[in-house]
């Protein structure tokens, strides 16, 4: 019997190109160079062999076995790498995690929200007024009237849009979270507790204590029998809430023309000499803000307070400079 070794060599090549693992390779070789495979074969066939054919068939035969035993150590190779980079790709747990980089909330929506938290846990209900507001809303049903010299304290940004109510009159970025009392009057009736937190926007200039936008949280307490001890009681609770209970606090005669009477408060903390710092205005609601309302002569009484959530949150913090709370810095942020 003779070989086709040209024959052969084409099946060697398409065996080899269908092995892809360790079980297939052992297929392989012991197809070719197993103990009954075709090598052993091949040799055992060169005693039946003529004298002539006997020393080309041997060298061809030691040829294709060399070939087969490199074919077999390369694909040997090539399949223990591809096992170790599969491993690698799949899931090593001895590797360190892939960690995000997630953000957080803000400071002052964290101050936002704590301060909320305080007054829902006391009754209170979260309500949003619009950052657009017209004069009426603003100034006029506050008891701001026009021309009047309390507007001058509440320096207004205007916008080029005409009020679509109100003939002659801009809208305008509210300069207070005042307006949101009349809207709540409006929609709902009493016995009501509502505190409504915001943006608020004055063209000061800016530097570390003044910001053209900063954030208040008013407050607006509506019953029959409201009296001032109510609003002190309510807001000392608040402070201690916030603050601690060592907080010291006082309540400083003021003027809003949306209350009566009014006051600011002042709170101190008892370390080292006592500085006081203002932290809001208050008051009862005055009369002609229930005349707006379109509230009964006289049926009902109020509290209400305004306070500058950037004021607390610099004063909790220590932080110095109000401009921190809006470059974005995150060496500032990661800190809170
Ligand atoms: N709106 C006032 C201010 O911005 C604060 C305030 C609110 C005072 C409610 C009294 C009652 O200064």
């Amino acid at each position: 019997m003779t070989w086709n070794f040209s024959e052969i060599n084409q099946d060697v090549d398409k065996d080899i190109e269908s092995v892809v693992d360790q079980k297939t390779l052992e297929d392989f070789r012991i197809k070719y160079l197993g103990r009954k495979g075709l090598v052993q074969k091949i040799f055992a066939s060169l005693g039946t062999l003529s004298k002539e054919e006997k020393p080309i068939v041997g060298k061809d035969s030691n040829i294709l076995k060399n070939r087969l035993s490199s074919l077999l150590e390369q694909k040997q190779k090539e399949i223990a790498n591809k096992k170790s980079n599969a491993g690698k790709t799949k899931l090593d747990v001895s590797l360190p995690g892939v960690s995000f980089a997630s953000g957080h909330t803000h400071l002052i929506s964290q101050t936002i929200e704590e301060i909320c938290d305080i007054f829902e846990k006391l009754g209170f209900i979260v309500e949003e007024g619009p950052e657009i507001e017209t004069e009426h809303y603003n100034f006029s049903a506050l008891n701001i009237p026009a021309n009047h010299p309390s507007r001058d304290g509440f320096d207004t940004f205007y916008l080029n849009a005409p009020d679509p109510k109100e003939k002659g009159v801009n809208l305008l970025l509210r300069s207070h979270t005042s307006p949101g009392q009349i809207r709540i009057m409006e929609e709902h009736k009493p016995p009501l507790a509502v505190i409504i937190p915001g943006k608020v926007y004055r063209p000061d200039a800016v530097d570390a204590s003044h910001s053209f936008m900063f954030h208040q949280i008013e407050g607006l307490l509506i019953d029959k029998d409201i009296k001032f001890s109510h609003l002190k009681g309510l807001l000392s609770a608040f402070c201690k809430r916030l603050f601690g209970d060592k907080i010291e606090m006082r309540f400083r005669p003021h003027f809003f023309p949306f209350t009566e009477p009014s006051a600011e408060v002042d709170i101190s903390w008892a370390q080292g000499k006592k500085t006081w710092l203002e932290i809001m205005g208050c008051g009862l609601v005055h009369p002609a803000v229930f005349k707006a309302a379109g509230y009964p002569k006289g049926k009902y009484t109020g509290l209400a307070f305004g306070l500058g959530v950037e004021r607390i949150a610099m004063l909790k913090y220590g932080i110095k400079d109000i401009r921190t709370f809006y470059e974005n810095d995150d060496r500032f942020l990661k800190q809170f």
